[in-house]
């Protein structure tokens, strides 16, 4: 089952994809996190990425396309993925459709996080990620155990510099202009469901999940 996450900066894509990944057993793919994989490299694609992301512009259709293609043909998703933050826009949603259809399969649904604006300069401003395991806190909303340390696998919390407020309002523009027609585009195919994502994280997820196993039953993945 091939699953997009669609939502604005901060609506919770990362953190619901997680439990997604545990409840559904398929891999989360998140193009946001491979770029930072690339940064933290040190390859020519990371760096290219990095001026992009540093102005909250996204990066181009082309070389992003590449990279989850190549990702979506690794032997882990052969039987599905979580897309998450691809794909952005029109061309890359085309593209999405393309690589689908080389390996044989189609998207199965599009999962649409809808949270106001305020509420997500909010979550950005308190948010803190693993630098091992990508797995995003909140200083209010979702607190590590021990400050600065991962739950999960112990590595060290940070703070993404993109998440710096000048920079969150260019994100969030780029998102309305480029992001947000997607949403006609998949309803229109007839393969948008709109999740209140402006609950607290436990509700929302109880929400996905419901969503994503009347999708798996379709699709024939059993949903844990
Ligand atoms: P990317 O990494 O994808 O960033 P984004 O889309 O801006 O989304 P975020 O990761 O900021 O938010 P999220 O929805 O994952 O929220 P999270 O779960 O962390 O992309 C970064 C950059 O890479 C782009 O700007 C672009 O330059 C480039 N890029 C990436 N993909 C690209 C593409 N396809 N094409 C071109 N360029 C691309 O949650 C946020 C915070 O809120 C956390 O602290 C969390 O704990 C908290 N939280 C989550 N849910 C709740 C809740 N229900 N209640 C309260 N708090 C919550
Ligand atoms: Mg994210
Ligand atoms: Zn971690």
């Amino acid at each position: 089952m091939y699953l997009v996450l669609l939502g604005p900066p901060g609506a919770g894509k990362g953190t619901q994809a997680e439990r997604l990944e545990k409840e559904l057993g398929l891999p989360h793919v998140a193009s946001g996190d491979l770029f930072r994989e690339h940064l933290s490299k040190g390859t020519a694609l990371g760096s290219l990425a990095k001026t992009y992301m540093d102005r909250g512009d996204l990066v181009p259709d082309d070389v992003t396309i590449a990279m989850i293609r190549e990702r979506l043909q690794r032997p882990d998703c052969a039987q599905g993925a979580i897309l998450d933050g691809f794909p952005r826009t029109q061309a890359q949603a085309r593209g999405l459709d393309d690589m689908l259809a080389d390996m044989g399969r189609a998207l199965d649904g599009v999962l649409y996080l809808a949270v106001p604006d305020e509420e997500l300069v909010q979550r950005l401003s308190g948010r803190w990620i693993c630098r091992q395991c990508q797995t995003p806190y909140h200083t209010l909303f979702s607190p590590p155990a021990q400050a600065g340390v991962c739950d999960a696998c112990g590595g060290e919390l940070y703070q993404r510099d993109d998440d710096r407020p000048e920079t969150v309002r260019a994100r969030l523009r780029v998102y309305h202009q480029q992001t947000a027609p997607l949403i006609d585009y998949y309803r229109r195919a007839g393969l948008l469901v709109e999740v209140d994502g402006s609950g607290d994280i436990e509700s929302v997820a109880a929400a996905l999940l419901k969503v994503a196993c009347t999708l798996a039953e379709k699709s024939d993945t059993p949903c844990r």
